[in-house]
């Protein structure tokens, strides 16, 4: 049984899409859910679906070893940041080389960097009048949305598009795309 931890910043409806899909599926389980932020309603969707979640500071994260050590002590196969919004430190990067895997909301290297996020991407989209956008899987290194592509699909912009329609047309995809990457990554 392979594990995956998720990280989540915010509403984690990727999280529980991901937990949904693995969970009648024999060969990975999602074993854990973690959040550096307390009011984020991805721990709502956890309780919910029974999933644990834990909490971790900035000093936790960046000042120390205390995630790393839990993480190993999760036995994590694979690490999804999904709307995840901190760097990742490099001890977990050199702990996980190419077990660190991130979506972003475009098409990446357009659109990506410190900053862009969420909405924020999707409003950048739309002031620039971009006719397309779409969503970028990747491996994370030290750098904002600079790993290694894995995968990228495509959906159209119209021009009666605002910012919550592109949302949610790329969460489409995301929701789409992102468990079955996940899968293939783990067969
Ligand atoms: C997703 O669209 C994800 O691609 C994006 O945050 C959203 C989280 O939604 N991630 C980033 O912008 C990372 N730079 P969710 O919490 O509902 O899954």
């Amino acid at each position: 049984m392979k594990r995956i931890v998720i990280f989540a910043s915010g509403s984690g409806s990727n999280a529980e899409n991901i937990i949904s899909f693995f969970r009648d599926k024999p060969k990975v389980t999602v074993a854990a859910v973690l959040t550096n932020k307390k009011s984020a309603k991805v721990l709502e969707r956890c309780d919910r679906l029974g999933v644990p979640a834990f909490y971790f500071n900035k000093s936790a994260f960046k000042d120390s070893d205390a995630v790393l050590h839990f993480l190993h002590g999760l036995n994590t196969d694979l690490i999804v940041l999904a709307g995840f919004l901190w760097k990742i430190p490099s001890n977990l990067i050199d702990a996980f080389p190419n077990k660190i895997i991130n979506i972003h909301p475009a098409l990446l290297p357009k659109y990506g960097g410190k900053g862009m996020y969420g909405d924020r991407v999707h409003q950048a989209i739309k002031e620039n009048k971009e006719v397309e956008t779409g969503i970028t899987i990747h491996y994370v290194n030290e750098n904002y949305d600079e790993g290694a592509i894995i995968f990228q699909a495509k959906t159209a912009v119209e021009t009666s598009d605002d910012v919550d329609t592109i949302a949610q047309k790329v969460h489409q995809l995301e929701y789409e795309h992102f468990p079955k990457v996940i899968e293939k990554l783990l067969s």
